[in-house]
């Protein structure tokens, strides 16, 4: 039996190990926030975090999510990813979307791993991450915001 935190909640999972964490997520639990795009890893819009750390859960096995802390955008809730979704509706960042959850996890995990980004480290944390809109230069933006809104409630 693989057991987990999902969200904060404990879940317990009987079926296939090498089942997608995504199915798990999307087609039992019905938390379709994280979406499917490439299926095989390419695309970022599927991202979750796994003890803090975005990983791709179309290709995540429900085996590595055994014992582990997992958050799906439904479950986002710390001050970085609080900022990141302010920064996001005063920049206007999304177009359709689709890309935009799994953005928006990436985005705060880099925020909550390194509260002051430079571009570089923007673009290294966010390639995995694709936008057919090409929102990249909002979402740079945006995460320049969010950081700066961090900073001053720091000091
Ligand atoms: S759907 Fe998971 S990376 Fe594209
Ligand atoms: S906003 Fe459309 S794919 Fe990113």
């Amino acid at each position: 039996m693989i057991s987990f935190e999902l969200n904060g909640d404990k879940v317990t999972y009987e079926g296939d190990p090498n089942m997608p964490l995504l199915w798990y997520v999307r087609d039992e639990l019905n938390l379709t926030g994280s979406k499917f795009g490439c299926g095989v890893g390419m695309c970022g819009a599927c991202t979750m975090h796994l003890n803090g750390q975005p990983v791709r859960s179309c290709s995540t096995p429900m085996a590595a999510a055994n014992g582990a802390r997992v958050t799906t955008i439904e479950g986002l809730n710390s001050e970085a990813a609080v900022a990141i979704q302010q920064a996001w509706q005063k920049l206007d960042v999304v177009q359709c979307g689709y890309c935009q959850s799994g953005q928006v996890m990436s985005a705060t995990a880099l925020l909550e791993n390194n509260k002051q980004p430079n571009d570089q480290d923007i673009d290294m944390a966010m390639q995995g991450n694709i936008c057919r809109c090409a929102t990249y230069h909002r979402i740079r933006a945006a995460i320049h915001e969010a950081s700066d809104t961090l900073a001053k409630e720091v000091s």
